[in-house]
This record gives C-alpha cells, sequence and structure tokens, in this order.
C-alpha cells in the first residue's frame, strides 16, 4: 500500500513510524513532514491546499491518506477526498464540527446532556461585558472557531476577561473564528484526555493520556500546544474510565448520529476531572499531540489494519490491546517557544539519545540537510520512552533529552512526576 501522512509534527511521524510496522506498506509520502519523516517517507513541501492535495494523491496512487492536523479536516478535505474516489482516515467536514465550532459542540452536549462546563454564546461586545459584570473570577473566554490553540483565555479579572473579549469581538484577532465567543463556566480538576477510533457505528477508545500545557514546570507560563504527556493515567481508575466512556465517549457518537452525523476517524475528549465527575473541555476531531506520541508506542495492534477498519466501518471486527508498560514524552522546545521561537539552530545527540533502551525520538519542528538536523519549529522532539514504571520510563526519557543539545533548547522537568506517585496505589482499567 502507498500511505500519504498530511502534517509535519511529533503526531505524524508517530503514526508513520507505527504504520511503517505493516508488511504491505511499500511507500510512505509526507506532506509536507520534518526532519524525522524524511527517513520513514518521501517529503514534499507543497501542495498545502485541499484540491492539490487530492490531485497529488491521484497521482501518486496513494491507497491511504492520513491527516494529522484540523485545519483540513474542518475545512472538508475528507468530503473532496472521498468524492474523488480517495480512501481517507478523518471526519468528514460537518463531522469535524465538533471541533471547528465551539458553539457546536456545546449544542450537542446541552441537548444530549452529555456532562460539560455550562456556557453562553456572544457576539456582540456589550452583551458579553454585561454577562461577565454579574459573575466572579476566573473567568474562561473562547473563541467559537479554530484558533491554533489560542483561543482560550482564563481571565483572573474583569478587565482581562473585557479584553479577551475585545480581542475576539472587535479587533478581530482570530477573524472569523473569534466573531462568536463562548463565556464558560470554571472548572477545576485534572485533565485526561481519552482518545477513540469510530467507525460511525462502533467506538473504540484508546488508553487515556496526560498532556502539560503550560510551558514551565509546575503548570506555570503561558500555554502551549503540549510540553509532555503520559499513558496510561493513575487518577483515571477503572470506574473513572468507564465513567467516561458511558457518559461521554459513547454518547457523543450517538448524539451526532441521531443529528445525522456519521462520526469517522479518531475523536477526542478533553476532559476534566471534577468534584461532580469527568466533564468535557473540549472535542478535536483528530490524534492529539502529543498524546499520540506516548499512545501509539503502548498501542500492541496493526495501526494501518485499526485505520482501515474505521474506513471501511468495519470496527466492530476489531479489538485494541495495550502493553502494560508506561510511557512518557518530553517535549524538548526552541528558545523563545510558544510566544516566537528562534530557529535554524543544529541539533546534535539524538543518535546517542535514541540507543538507550524504551528510547525513540519522534521529530517536529526539525529539517534534515546534508545528515545534520536543524531546529524548525516551536516544538523540535518529542523525547519518548517506554518503562516497566513511569519511574524507569521518566529516567530513560530525561536521560535521552540530557543528551541532545541545541541552542536555546528548554524542557519541562516534570512530566509524570504526579503520575510516579499516584501510579503507587491506583487501581488502572486492566484493558488500557
Ligand atoms: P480547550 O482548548 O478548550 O481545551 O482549552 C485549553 C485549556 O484551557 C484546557 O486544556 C484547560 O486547561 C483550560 N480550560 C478550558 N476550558 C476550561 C474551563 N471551563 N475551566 C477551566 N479550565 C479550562
Ligand atoms: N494536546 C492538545 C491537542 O492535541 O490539541
Amino acid at each position: 500500500m502507498r500511505i500519504l501522512v498530511i502534517g509535519g509534527g511529533g503526531r505524524e511521524h508517530a503514526i508513520a513510524w507505527k504504520i511503517s510496522n505493516n508488511s504491505s506498506v511499500e511507500e510512505i509520502f509526507a506532506i509536507p513532514g520534518n526532519g524525522g519523516l524524511q527517513k520513514l517517507a518521501k517529503c514534499f513541501s507543497q501542495p498545502s491546499d485541499i484540491s492539490g492535495l487530492a490531485d497529488f494523491a491521484l497521482e501518486h496512487k496513494i491507497d491511504l491518506t492520513f491527516v494529522g492536523p484540523e485545519a483540513l479536516l474542518v475545512a472538508g478535505i475528507v468530503d473532496e477526498f472521498e468524492r474523488r474516489g480517495l480512501k481517507i482516515f478523518g471526519p468528514t467536514k460537518k463531522a469535524a464540527q465538533i471541533e471547528g465550532s465551539k458553539s457546536f459542540a456545546k449544542n450537542i452536549m446541552q441537548k444530549y446532556q452529555i456532562p460539560a462546563a455550562v456556557a453562553s454564546t456572544f457576539t456582540n461586545y456589550g452583551e458579553a461585558c454585561r454577562f461577565i459584570e454579574y459573575q466572579s473570577p476566573p473567568f474562561v473566554i473562547k473563541a467559537d472557531g479554530l484558533a491554533g490553540g489560542k483561543g482560550v483565555t482564563i481571565a483572573e479579572s474583569l478587565a482581562e476577561a473585557k479584553q479577551a473579549l475585545h480581542e475576539c469581538l472587535v479587533s478581530k484577532k482570530f477573524g472569523a473564528s473569534g466573531e462568536k465567543v463562548l463565556i464558560e463556566e470554571y472548572l477545576e480538576g485534572q485533565e485526561v484526555s481519552v482518545l477513540s477510533f469510530s467507525d460511525g457505528t462502533t467506538i473504540l477508545p484508546m488508553a487515556p493520556a496526560q498532556d502539560y500545557k503550560r510551558v514551565y514546570d509546575n503548570d506555570q507560563g503561558p500555554n502551549t500546544g503540549g510540553m509532555g504527556c503520559y499513558s496510561p493515567v493513575p487518577v483515571v481508575d477503572k470506574q473513572t474510565y468507564q465513567e467516561i466512556v458511558e457518559k461521554i465517549i459513547e454518547p457523543t457518537i450517538t448524539a451526532l448520529s441521531q443529528e445525522g452525523i456519521k462520526y469517522k476517524g479518531v475523536l477526542y475528549a478533553g476532559i476534566i476531572l471534577t468534584k461532580e465527575g469527568p466533564k468535557v473541555l473540549e472535542y478535536n476531531c483528530r490524534f492529539g499531540d502529543p498524546e499520540t506520541q506516548v499512545i501509539i508506542p503502548r498501542y500492541q495492534g496493526d495501526l494501518l489494519e485499526a485505520m482501515l477498519a474505521v474506513v471501511e466501518e468495519n470496527l466492530s471486527n476489531y479489538l485494541l490491546e495495550w502493553t502494560n508498560e508506561k510511557c512518557i514524552t518530553v517535549v524538548l522546545a526552541s528558545e523563545g517557544y510558544p510566544r516566537s521561537p528562534l530557529t535554524g539552530r543544529e541539533i546534535s545527540g539524538l543518535e546517542k539519545a535514541s540507543q538507550i533502551e524504551g528510547v525513540t525520538i519522534f521529530q517536529a519542528g526539525t529539517r534534515s540537510e546534508n545528515g545534520k538536523v536543524y531546529t524548525s519549529g516551536g516544538r523540535v522532539l518529542n523525547v519518548t520512552a517506554l518503562g516497566k514504571s513511569f519511574s524507569q520510563a521518566r529516567e530513560r526519557a530525561y536521560s535521552a533529552a540530557r543528551l541532545i543539545k541545541f541552542e536555546g533548547c528548554h524542557y519541562r522537568c516534570d512530566i509524570a512526576s504526579r503520575a510516579v506517585e499516584a501510579s503507587k496505589e491506583a487501581q488502572l482499567p486492566s484493558n488500557v
């Protein structure tokens, strides 16, 4: 089979790495790819538009396309590929609204009583301001549409909340994506990501993962795309996992189906474990990054077969199996990330680091040139390790991270530290 992977992050590197184990894979193409994908796939910088990508897939006789980032899914890449007779993994434009419009997702959750933060929607700045004047901080302000992970503000004061509303509704910082905003109840608790395969009818939830969103240790500094992750998640015990599946994941796919939307692909539920139980923070219509980098190494099955089963609506014959090993990934980021990353710096130590037992390095913002690897983005590398315990996986990942050097490199030192403690007592779900 000939596979096309669209995207160039650690997520896409992890997916291609796993798919390349399937003996029926003849060739992998990646657009745009990165320094790591260059070793597994033929990388092309172009095209980037949907119609050009479909032309590319036809021309290169691609048997299955995998799409990493949400923007193309929300813009309808799956509909266009299917219209042209091409196999592609992911939800249609209608189904991808679950991520593309937070108000669409919120309406589904309200209508079908899926537990989530209470929210109100506004398009008028004055009305939104009057609404929050009657509330107390912190305020959660969300741009309705896609905003590259930057559309959520947790404001500690009324002034800060009004500024976020002004940026969306008046200065149009996020363009059309911010013309509508949600003001949401602030929820407290640990966050967990649960990704599931869905073929529209059958749902197979994957092992949970926990992402670290803030740039610095102890959850300090601005939000990022994700600075590290681990799986499984000790705080998600058997009962919590079952509750998430029965009260959130299954009802969401069923709700969409009742709305006439067949959801095929991966549904990612961003969940917060509150005192009243798990509640949805957001949905994504794709694999998470860096969640994928810790879920995929633990997955014991054949990823390509699972994806084909989703596309062919055959998932009921499938079962997901996970290694008991724990997995952690530490993101090595560029100087200035997340605000304004400085790039073009040579990376050393990759070879030596990847020789440590259990370690795999998934590359993200890198490019390879004349045998050397350079930084080319904010999040540069995902140093990933499996281990018998969280402490062994941590020890391996951080030993590898310390061997890698590039000017201005920074990373969090506390990834999975709370899992090490919590796992001593946790009774984990046996199947994840
Ligand atoms: P989202 O993109 O909606 O997941 O939001 C990004 C991050 O903002 C989440 O991972 C949470 O850390 C935080 N967040 C979003 N919504 C809420 C909420 N209602 N209460 C507390 N924190 C939130
Ligand atoms: N890890 C957050 C995301 O993929 O959106």
